[in-house]
């Protein structure tokens, strides 16, 4: 099918249509999890997350300006990036979906910096909130990197033009000669 082109300075573009073509680019999916002084847990799906900067170790991801647990994240000052496996579209799912307590239903250990951390994630990322950058609807979240970890034998849940999907490796190409490409930077 040909391209469908989006001409901004033309015409006022229908925020579906503009939507469509952002979920072309295929992502991740994240929980990112955190606590309030007070005890409050907050969790939201986000597909925003991104690496930033390798020294220091900063990530960053973007939440939308009515989020109702934007207050926490921003008083709690600290997060953390639970990266899910292609098990748990349910629980992405789960956490998409706005609730008073997310957390009723789960019993889920703190990570070091206080916030949950969510079991058989296929990394993690603490994080505390270095800055926040507003940006039209959405604030721009920069964590620097305090702790991490990674399964390196489990498998990315992603998200593509509004559905989930699973990985699959291009068959006919030499891991090697992927890895050894002349990228050495961010992921
Ligand atoms: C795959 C997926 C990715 C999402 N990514 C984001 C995101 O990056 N930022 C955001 O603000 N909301 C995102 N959302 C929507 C939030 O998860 C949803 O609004 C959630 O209810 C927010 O949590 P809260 O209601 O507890 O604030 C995403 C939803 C899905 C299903």
């Amino acid at each position: 099918m040909a391209m469908q082109v989006l001409d901004f300075a033309q015409a006022e573009v229908d925020p579906r249509e503009f939507r469509n073509a952002l979920g072309r680019f295929a992502t991740g999916v994240t929980v990112i999890t955190t606590r309030t002084p007070a005890g409050k847990c907050e969790g939201m799906t986000a597909n925003s997350f991104s690496a930033l900067s390798l020294d220091p170790p900063l990530v960053l991801w973007s939440i939308k300006r009515d989020a109702p647990s934007l207050p926490s994240f921003q008083e709690a000052g600290v997060f953390t990036i639970n990266v899910l496996t292609q098990e748990q579209a349910d629980l992405s799912h789960h956490f998409a979906t706005r609730q008073l307590d997310k957390f009723s239903e789960f019993i889920v250990p703190d990570g070091q910096n206080g916030c949950p951390l969510l079991e058989n994630a296929l990394a993690f990322f603490e994080c505390r909130l270095q800055q926040t950058i507003e940006a039209g609807d959405h604030l721009i979240m920069i964590g620097e990197v305090t702790r991490a970890g990674y399964d390196e034998a489990a498998d990315p849940l992603l998200f593509s033009a509004g559905r989930y999907a699973i990985a699959a490796a291009l068959p006919n190409r030499d891991a090697r000669d992927d890895l050894a490409s002349m990228w050495e930077g961010l992921g």
